[in-house]
C-alpha cells in the first residue's frame, strides 16, 4: 500500500491555514487506499527558539488538533518526531548527501533568515534535510502539504535521487507533494497578500483552531474586503486578494470549489456573504476547538497515544534505516 506522511510543527497555535492546508486533508486521506502516518514535528520546531514549557504545550496541542479533527490513532499512525530517533539519524546521513547549494535555494529559509542569515541556527539551514528524512524513513510517496511546503518536498525527491544514484541502488522511492483543493494557501484576514501564519502581529489576522465560536464569527465579520460585490467567475477575483481568500476559505470549509461558491454568491455583496462564511466557519471549527479543549485536560492520555504511535512508526522506520546504513557501508 502506498504510504502518506505529513506533519505540523508545534511552534505556536494551529491556524485555519494548518486546518485547511493540512489537517482536514490528512483526515480525508485516512482509511482509504493509503497507509497514513501523521506526526508532530517537534524537532523542526526548535530550529527557532522555543521556550521548553511552550514546546511541551504546543506539542500536545497539535496532537489534540489532529485527534479533534478526526485523525483516528487506530487507523493512522500518530506520533511525535522526537520519539522516533530514526528521523534524526537518517537526517544526518542526508546531510552528507544533500548539497549546500540546494539549501541556499530554499525560499522559506531565505524568508525566515532574512538579512540575519549569519545568526540563525544551523538547524534552520539544514531543516529540509530532516524533512526529507521524515518522509523517506517510511518510504512515503504522497505528502499532503500546503503550497508553502512544495519546494521542500521537491528537494526530498532530489535527495532520494542522489542517494540512489551515488550508491547505485533503487532504494528510496519518488515522493510527491499533494497540493489539491481551493485553500492550499490561506491568506491573512487583514492583508490578502500575506500568508496566514501562527506568528504575526495581530490575532485578528488569523483564525486559531482553539478560537471559540464568538471569536471565529467576529474575525470573519471584521475581515478586510473591498467595496465590490462578488463576481460570477473566479477570474473576477484575480486582483482582489482579500475577496479571493474569503471565497477560497468558504470553498475549503464547505468541500466546494471556488466556482461552486460563486455560483451561489456571485452578484451578492459582503453583507450577505460574510455572515454566511462566519456561520459556516463556526459550524465546522467550533466543535473541533471544544474537543481540543477537552483533550487538553488530559495530557497523559495524549502522551499515551503518541507513545503507542511511536512503537508502530518504529516498526516501519527502523528496518529502512538499518538498510540505509548497510547500503552506505556502515559496520554495526
Ligand atoms: P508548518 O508547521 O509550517 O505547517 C503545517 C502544514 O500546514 C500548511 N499551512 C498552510 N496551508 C495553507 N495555508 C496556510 N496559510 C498555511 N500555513 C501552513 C503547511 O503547508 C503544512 O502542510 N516543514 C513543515 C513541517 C514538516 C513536514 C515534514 C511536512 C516537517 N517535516 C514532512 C510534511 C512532511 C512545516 O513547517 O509546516
Amino acid at each position: 500500500t502506498p504510504r502518506v506522511f505529513s506533519g505540523i510543527k508545534p511552534s505556536g497555535g494551529l491556524t485555519l491555514g494548518n486546518y485547511l492546508g493540512a489537517i482536514k486533508r490528512f483526515v480525508d486521506m485516512q482509511g482509504g487506499e493509503f497507509e497514513t502516518i501523521y506526526c508532530v514535528m517537534d524537532m523542526h520546531a526548535i530550529t527557532v527558539w522555543q521556550d521548553p514549557e511552550d514546546l511541551r504545550h504546543a506539542t500536545r496541542e497539535v496532537a489534540a488538533g489532529y485527534l479533534a479533527a478526526g485523525i483516528d490513532p487506530d487507523s493512522s499512525i500518530l506520533t511525535n518526531q522526537c520519539r522516533v530517533p530514526a528521523h534524526a539519524e537518517l537526517a544526518w546521513l542526508f546531510n552528507c548527501v544533500a548539497r549546500v547549494g540546494w539549501m541556499n535555494r530554499m525560499t522559506q529559509f531565505k524568508d525566515k533568515a532574512g538579512k540575519n542569515a549569519e545568526n540563525v541556527s544551523l538547524g534552520l539551514y539544514a531543516y529540509p534535510s530532516l524533512m526529507a528524512a521524515d518522509i523517506l524513513v517510511y518510504h512515503a510517496t504522497h505528502v499532503p502539504v500546503g503550497e508553502d511546503q512544495k519546494q521542500h518536498v521537491e528537494l526530498t525527491r532530489d535527495i532520494a535521487n542522489k542517494f540512489n544514484h551515488d550508491y547505485k541502488v533503487d532504494f528510496f522511492p519518488e515522493c510527491k507533494p499533494v497540493i489539491e483543493g481551493p485553500a492550499m494557501r490561506v491568506m491573512n484576514l487583514r492583508d490578502g497578500t500575506k500568508k496566514m501564519s501562527k506568528s504575526g502581529e495581530s490575532d485578528m489576522e488569523r483564525v486559531n483552531m482553539t478560537d471559540d465560536a464568538d471569536t471565529i464569527a467576529k474575525k470573519f465579520k471584521k475581515a478586510k474586503t473591498d467595496p465590490e460585490p462578488l463576481p460570477e467567475e473566479m477570474e473576477g477575483l484575480a486582483d482582489r486578494p482579500e475577496a479571493r481568500n474569503l471565497v477560497n476559505i468558504y470553498a475549503g470549509l464547505a468541500n466546494m470549489t471556488g466556482e461552486e461558491v460563486l455560483a451561489v454568491y456571485g452578484g451578492q455583496g459582503w453583507g450577505a456573504f460574510k455572515p454566511a462564511l462566519a456561520e459556516l466557519a463556526v459550524e465546522k471549527l467550533a466543535p473541533i476547538s471544544t474537543e481540543m479543549a477537552r483533550l487538553m485536560n488530559d495530557p497523559a492520555e495524549i502522551d499515551r497515544i503518541l507513545a503507542k504511535g511511536a512503537e508502530k512508526a518504529k516498526e516501519i522506520a527502523d528496518p529502512i534505516l538499518d538498510k540505509t546504513f548497510e547500503i552506505m557501508g556502515f559496520v554495526r
